[in-house]
């Protein structure tokens, strides 16, 4: 019998997180929440479509709804774009989706992104679905509602929140992953650790850890920032530890650094930043770099030198500089307002 695990997420608006390994219940928690729901528009890319997409379908047919497809190549961060929003539009029309219909996301934190920005914009709004399939979109980018487009150079400038219907996260499409994604996704999951739970942390180090359970514990902590911060006004600036640094060297290096690699070296450069300002306890930083290192991610962020430049262009930048997230220790994170200027300062020590 499968099991079942459910986060039910009382945000602007409410929704199921739930987990379940295998696809073949998709489709009756799909139709459990969009009762009226005549179609569904699958966005994914071809590599993920091949795999998972016959099953995916099955199940949303066998529960009544009418399934369409906008398969696009492989969406890489340069293709984070007004263009394929405007495609996905097409393919939405092509559909003749109405407001009771749903765009349904199944890939990773790129197709997410894009695909929940359509249904945010198509017509005022069509209802969406999430089917992360990578660990960084099963832990983190599917929940919480943040969605867009890269623009002008800047990573997710333009976008909105816009909470989905359901997500659901089967955990045994992560077998699929190539090594890489895999390690880029620990990035996140160390990032939970980092600024809410010693535990985890701990027990990423030792090793002795069910992805499953990982999943959910990230998405606990998710839940609870989200649930009190769900427009990242506050406290939601704490699920960006390491995402300055990260971001700049995903721009820096337009998009050769994956997401969660950059995630890895923005935290241990964040933690060095905050030793030197004594924010941090002494030893943190080195800690982090073993956790990263042991999960195949590289911390040694200098060689990237220039990529400061691109900090002063962060959405959490105020009038006077940006809200930077620094460790006290292993599992608290605090909220530091700091100018460019000194961060940069801190991070060339
Ligand atoms: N990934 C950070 C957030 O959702 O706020």
């Amino acid at each position: 019998m499968n099991k079942t695990d459910v986060l039910h997420v009382n945000s602007d608006t409410c929704y199921d997180i739930i987990m379940e390994n295998g696809f073949q219940g998709l489709g009756e928690h799909v139709r459990n929440v969009l009762v009226c729901a005549h179609s569904v528009l699958i966005v994914s890319d071809e590599k993920v479509y091949g795999l998972y997409g016959d099953e995916v379908k099955k199940t949303l047919t066998e529960c009544g709804f009418e399934v369409k497809t906008h398969i696009a190549e492989a969406l890489c961060e340069s293709k984070k774009t007004q263009s394929t929003v405007t495609e996905i539009y097409k393919s939405a029309i092509d559909a003749n989706l109405t407001r009771h219909d749903a765009i349904l996301a199944l890939g990773g934190g790129i197709v997410g992104d894009v695909a929940g920005f359509a249904a945010a914009t198509f017509m005022r709004g069509v209802n969406f679905v999430q089917v992360p399939t990578t660990l960084v979109a099963q832990t983190d980018s599917s929940v919480g509602g943040k969605c867009g487009i890269n623009f002008d150079g800047v990573k997710n400038l333009i976008g909105s929140f816009y909470n989905p219907a359901l997500v659901y996260i089967s955990p045994h499409v992560l077998c699929s992953l190539p090594q890489r994604e895999r390690c880029a996704g620990m990035g996140e999951v160390i990032k939970y650790g980092c600024i809410r739970d010693a535990s985890l942390f701990s027990d990423l180090a030792s090793g002795d850890f069910d992805i499953s359970d990982v999943i959910l514990r990230c998405l606990r902590i998710k839940r609870a920032v989200t649930e009190k911060d769900s427009h990242d006004l506050g406290l939601r600036h704490i699920l960006n530890f390491g995402h300055t640094v990260g971001h700049a060297l995903e721009e820096y290096t337009s998009g050769e650094i994956l997401h969660g690699e950059g995630v890895a070296y923005g935290m241990y450069a964040m933690a060095l930043a905050g030793e030197r300002l004594k924010i941090t306890a002494q030893g943190t930083a080195k800690s982090i770099k073993d956790l990263c290192e042991k999960h195949g991610l590289k911390t040694d962020y200098t060689k990237y030198f220039g990529f400061e430049k691109y900090i002063s262009r962060d959405k959490k930048r105020t009038a006077d500089g940006i809200k930077a997230v620094f460790l006290t220790e292993i599992g608290s994170a605090v909220i530091r307002e700091i100018s460019v200027a000194e961060l940069t300062g801190l991070l060339y020590g």
